[in-house]
C-alpha cells in the first residue's frame, strides 16, 4: 500500500494482506452464497476474534455432536480468504470476517443470518495490533509504537480504519441480524457473555455445557489449546502468540498521555453521534 508498506493492497476502499486474499477472490464474494444458517463473526483485527471464535465452535459442538475439527479455523474458516471449502462446511458453517459492512456478500443482507460483532477499545486494540504487526510477516514490522501509533489512527493499517469500521457495522445495523458484543463485557463476565451469545444463536444449553464452554475459553486454557491458539502457523509466518496478554487497559503501559487524548478525540469526531455506550469508558 503506498505510503505504508507493499505487504498490503487496497480494495473497495478497505486494506487487506497482499499475502492473504486477492482483489478477484474479493470480487467474487458479491455472489457468495448465503445461507439463511450462517453464521458470522465479524470484528476488526486484534478485538478478540480467535477467542469468540473458540466460544462460538465449543457452543456448537456441546449443541450437536458433529465432527470435531482438529482447528478451529477448520471449523470456522475466514470468509476473505479462501481457505476451505465452504459447501463442505457442517451446517450450520461458521464464518470468521473483518469485512465491513460494504464488502459482505450481498446475500447477508436478504438472508439475514446471524452475525455476533464483537469490538474492543480501540487503545488496548492498538497495542495487541502493534505487537502482532511485528509478530506477522505478512505485515510491515513498525520501528516503533508512536510509527504505529500514526498508521493505526490514520487508518493505514491491515482492515484500516478501526473507527470507520464501528461505525459502518453500528449504522448499519439495522439491516442485520446482528449481536454487538466487546471484548471488555467478555472480560468482566465470561459465563454471561457465553449465554448472551447461547441467546443469539438460539442455542440452548445446560449449566454444565455453558461451563465447559466457559472453561475451555479461559485465557490460560486456551493459550495451551492447540485447537484454538493458531499455533499450526508456520513460526516463520507468526514468530508471536495471539494469546498474547489477554487484560483490560494495558495500553496504559504503552500509550502516552497525548496519544490517549488524541485517541478520544477522534473516538468523539467519528462516533461521538452514535448512542454507543462503549463499557470501557
Ligand atoms: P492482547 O494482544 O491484548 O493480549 P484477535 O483474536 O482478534 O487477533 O485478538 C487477539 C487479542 O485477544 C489478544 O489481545 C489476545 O490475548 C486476546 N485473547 C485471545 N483469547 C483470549 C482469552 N481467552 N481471554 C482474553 N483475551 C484473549
Amino acid at each position: 500500500m503506498e505510503g505504508i508498506s507493499d505487504r498490503l493492497f487496497r480494495h473497495k476502499n478497505f486494506n487487506f494482506v497482499a499475502s492473504l486474499t486477492t482483489p478477484e477472490y474479493l470480487d467474487s464474494l458479491e455472489s457468495f452464497e448465503i445461507k439463511d444458517s450462517d453464521v458470522f463473526l465479524v470484528t476488526y483485527p486484534k478485538s478478540g476474534t480467535v477467542w469468540a471464535q473458540q466460544i462460538m465452535i465449543s457452543i456448537h459442538e456441546m449443541h450437536s455432536y458433529q465432527t470435531k475439527y482438529s482447528i478451529n479455523v477448520e471449523r470456522m474458516p475466514w470468509l476473505e480468504y479462501k481457505t476451505a471449502e465452504y459447501a463442505l462446511l457442517p451446517s450450520p458453517r461458521l464464518f470468521a470476517s473483518h469485512l465491513p459492512v460494504h464488502i459482505m456478500p450481498p446475500g447477508v443482507k436478504e438472508k439475514k443470518p446471524k452475525i455476533v460483532y464483537l469490538m474492543r477499545n480501540p487503545k488496548d486494540n492498538m497495542v495487541s495490533f502493534y505487537h502482532f504487526s511485528s509478530a506477522l510477516a505478512d505485515l510491515e514490522t513498525p520501528e516503533s509504537f508512536d510509527q504505529f501509533f500514526e498508521w493505526y489512527i490514520t487508518g493505514k493499517v491491515y482492515g484500516s480504519s478501526w473507527f470507520d469500521h464501528v461505525r459502518e457495522w453500528y449504522l448499519n445495523r439495522d439491516q442485520y441480524n446482528i449481536l454487538f458484543l466487546t471484548y471488555e463485557e467478555m472480560i468482566l463476565d465470561l459465563k454471561g457473555s457465553v449465554k448472551k451469545i447461547c441467546n443469539f444463536l438460539g442455542i440452548n444449553l445446560t449449566e454444565a455445557a455453558i461451563s465447559q464452554v466457559v472453561e475451555k475459553a479461559k485465557f490460560e486454557n486456551m493459550k495451551k489449546d492447540s485447537k484454538a491458539n493458531y499455533e499450526h502457523m508456520p513460526p516463520e509466518q507468526f514468530s508471536g502468540t495471539f494469546l498474547r496478554k489477554g487484560q483490560l487497559g494495558d495500553w496504559k503501559n504503552t500509550l502516552t498521555v497525548a496519544q490517549s487524548e488524541r485517541v478520544d478525540q477522534v473516538l468523539q469526531e467519528k462516533l461521538g453521534d452514535l448512542p454507543l455506550s462503549f463499557i470501557w469508558e
